[in-house]
């Protein structure tokens, strides 16, 4: 019985979340029984969605438990299983991430099939971030032909392939935002963003505004809120459309949340604002494998990954995450 390293929510943050907040347990792993898998994971995932759910707070998810393993993404390889149809040797992708082994039922793991993808891309640019991207577009924001995107959180995981994704599906000018020179050059060169803010350089109402001076913003993918979302509503065009998929400048200290004061902007342009949620969006993701395998076999998109090596390099990963240190999906391989 293999025994397993995992990372353990030891207590609930005040604020800022840091190493007194995380600890590593060992424990046993017990073999698996009738419809069960026993998986080693290979390389789980770091999302900012995970500061939130260590707080005590109602969401679209439940909270992570004081003394239970934290949960996300993670793709492993079958090492012994009780399941028909799941083979020793297969890799899966399930949400019982940040530890070394999981013993799981059959039905909270998906199989994987082989491909000429990493298998890491299943939680990127194959898996939800990409999902996330796509549907907000498609589903949510409804983008057409020709019309113009701002796209925050740019060098992100999410906001990179939203602003690429974007100009694949026949958008208009696509403007981003990132927080160092470094990451503006990498939207700006390597991702052909039109037009990148530095938002820690200049305020960012102010440098949309410039940014947007051209026929304004159509639709405003939001991962961001706080003052983005107050500068996308001073600059949006009527009838304008926000996709709030999330409000990253908060997560880590709730008492940075703001209501902006412009929010008459809503009712003066007649926008819309939508929430949205990966999770809603399942019957979305069969166009999304077709049209992201297809760009991924064009050389269309650029796919960058930060991997962090070993269950012990996870929490200060993810603080680094939270402080925008990494550029590119935030990966850890065991
Ligand atoms: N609703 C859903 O279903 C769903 C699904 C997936 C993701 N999301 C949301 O999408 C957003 C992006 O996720 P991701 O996976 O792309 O994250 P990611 O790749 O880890 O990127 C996170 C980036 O956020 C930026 N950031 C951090 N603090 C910030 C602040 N105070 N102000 C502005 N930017 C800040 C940093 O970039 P800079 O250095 O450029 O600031 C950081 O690199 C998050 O809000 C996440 O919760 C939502």
């Amino acid at each position: 019985m293999p025994i397993s390293k995992q990372v353990t929510l030891a207590r609930r943050p005040e604020a800022h979340v840091d190493s007194s907040v995380l600890r590593i347990d060992e424990v046993t792993v017990s073999e698996p029984a009738d419809g069960e898998v026993l998986i080693r994971n290979l390389v789980f995932s770091l999302d900012p969605y995970m500061r939130p759910r260590m707080d005590d707070e109602a969401s679209y998810i439940e909270p992570f438990a004081v003394g239970a393993p934290l949960e996300g993404g993670a793709v492993g390889e079958v090492i012994a299983s009780r399941v028909p149809g799941i083979e020793t040797g297969s890799h899966v992708i399930h949400m019982a991430g940040w530890r070394e082994y999981a013993l799981l039922p059959g039905k909270a793991v998906r199989r994987l099939e082989p491909s000429d993808h990493p298998l890491s891309y299943h939680l990127g640019v194959l898996g939800m971030p990409g999902l996330t991207a796509y549907a907000g577009l498609v589903s949510v924001a409804g983008l057409g032909r020709g019309e113009s995107l701002f796209v925050s959180s740019a060098a992100g995981t999410v906001g990179s392939l939203a602003g690429q994704m974007a100009k694949l599906l026949g958008a208009g000018r696509v403007i981003g935002s990132a927080g160092s020179p470094q990451k503006v050059s990498y939207v700006r060169d390597e991702l052909g963003f039109d037009a990148v803010i530095d938002y820690r350089a200049t305020p960012i109402m102010d440098s949309l505004g410039r940014a947007a001076a051209d026929g304004g913003i159509d639709v405003y993918f939001d991962n961001v809120g706080g003052d983005h979302f107050a500068a996308a509503l001073s600059h949006l065009n009527d009838f304008g459309r926000v996709v709030m998929c999330g409000t990253i400048s908060s997560y880590d200290d709730p008492a940075t949340r703001t209501i902006p004061g412009n929010l008459f902007d809503i009712v003066r342009k007649r926008l819309r604002i939508a929430g949205l949620y990966v999770n809603d969006h399942v019957a979305t993701a069969g166009d999304f494998s077709r049209d992201v395998g297809q760009w991924l076999r064009d050389g269309k998109l650029e796919v960058r990954e930060v991997k962090f090596q070993g269950l012990e390099s996870a929490p200060e990963a993810f603080f680094g995450l939270l402080r925008g240190d990494h550029t590119g999906k935030v990966l850890v391989e065991l």
